[in-house]
């Protein structure tokens, strides 16, 4: 394609000249569009660009490994990879309260950025993978906040960079051709969307490493299964939740009392409205079976069959 050719060379030559010989950070969150942006960046200007990566814990199951295996070992980025689930967990402690959950994973995560950052010297840039969309959307929005959406890798307040934004122009189809173009793996450009409180807002209620746990590896299986089905690029999004309650099942010849999990699986375009998936029977069997008998206590599974609206795709 002419086009995203054509882009890149233009941005990488703008990327060069704006940056001279200083140094610039990135904050990667393990979605697309930072990827993108850190790929790109190093492709511009090489080691002058140091990228931290926030494993604040609330990831799937290995996401952290394979962000790292790719940005890093694939294509050479300069990483440092913060461990901090304890301190999330730490934080998280005893909230329960969705909004609240969210604002602490926004907070901490910025805390746990800029202090990294501050033992960095020199920096004078700072990348961010804003996109087009992003730039109309906190422009104009009038729209009432439904759920505050907080974006991994949000600018630390006391800092003073200059901001580095080189897909401004792109929409998210773009960014992802961009990936494409610039060589990343199909399965990290085609990623779907995942909200920045991660697990933390699937674990619904109070957020515990044996409930994420329970979460993750539930998650993993749906994903596995979904794969196997060939309809991984099919649906749009699709995860599982773990609201809380426990319920009565039966197991041998003994009664169990355990947690239920939920899948949602969604079609939309933009996040904005959304149907569930019409998932075939026969593979929301396998999921189901596979879930209780692989995920210790978990002893129901059921499906959400509301669409957005009056329901939200996230439970939270
Ligand atoms: P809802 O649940 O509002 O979700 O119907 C719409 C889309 O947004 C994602 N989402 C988030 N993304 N930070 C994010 O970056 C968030 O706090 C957040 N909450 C929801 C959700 O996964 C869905 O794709």
């Amino acid at each position: 394609n002419w086009t995203m050719d054509d882009f890149i060379d233009q941005q990488i030559q703008k990327i060069r000249d704006t940056v001279g010989d200083k140094k610039v950070l990135l904050g990667l969150s393990g979605g697309v569009d930072s990827s993108v942006v850190g790929v790109l960046l190093h492709k511009a200007i090489g080691t002058q660009l140091t990228s931290i990566f926030v494993d604040h814990g609330l990831l799937r199951k290995g996401e952290a490994d394979q962000v790292m295996a790719s940005l890093e070992g694939k294509f050479g980025l300069n990483i440092i990879k913060v461990d901090a689930q304890k301190r999330f967990l730490d934080k998280l402690a005893g909230v329960s309260d969705p909004e609240t959950k969210r604002k602490i994973i926004g907070n901490e995560f910025i805390q746990v950025f800029d202090e990294e950052a501050t033992k960095l010297n020199g920096i004078e840039f700072l990348a961010q993978g804003t996109l087009y969309t992003d730039v109309i959307e906190s422009g104009t929005s009038t729209a009432q906040t439904i759920k505050s959406h907080h974006n991994v890798g949000g600018l630390p307040e006391d800092m003073q960079f200059k901001l580095i934004e080189p897909l401004r122009t792109l929409f998210k189809d773009e960014t992802r051709e961009l990936g494409e173009k610039l060589g990343m793996p199909h399965d990290l450009v085609w990623r779907q969307p995942f909200p920045g409180p991660g697990l933390g807002i699937r674990v619904i209620g109070e957020v515990t490493e044996d409930k994420l746990a329970i979460v993750r590896d539930s998650d993993f299986i749906l994903r596995d299964e979904i794969k196997k089905a060939g309809l991984d690029e099919e649906i749009w999004q699709y995860f599982t939740v773990l609201p809380g309650f426990r319920s009565v099942g039966v197991m041998g010849d003994g009664r169990t009392y355990d947690y239920t999990i939920g899948i949602r699986a969604v079609n939309s375009i933009d996040g904005m409205t959304a149907d569930f998936a019409k998932i075939d029977w026969d593979v929301l069997q396998k999921i189901s079976v596979r879930i209780v008998n692989e995920v210790d206590h978990v002893n129901r599974v059921v499906y959400d069959i509301t669409s957005k609206p009056p329901a939200t795709i996230e439970w939270e």
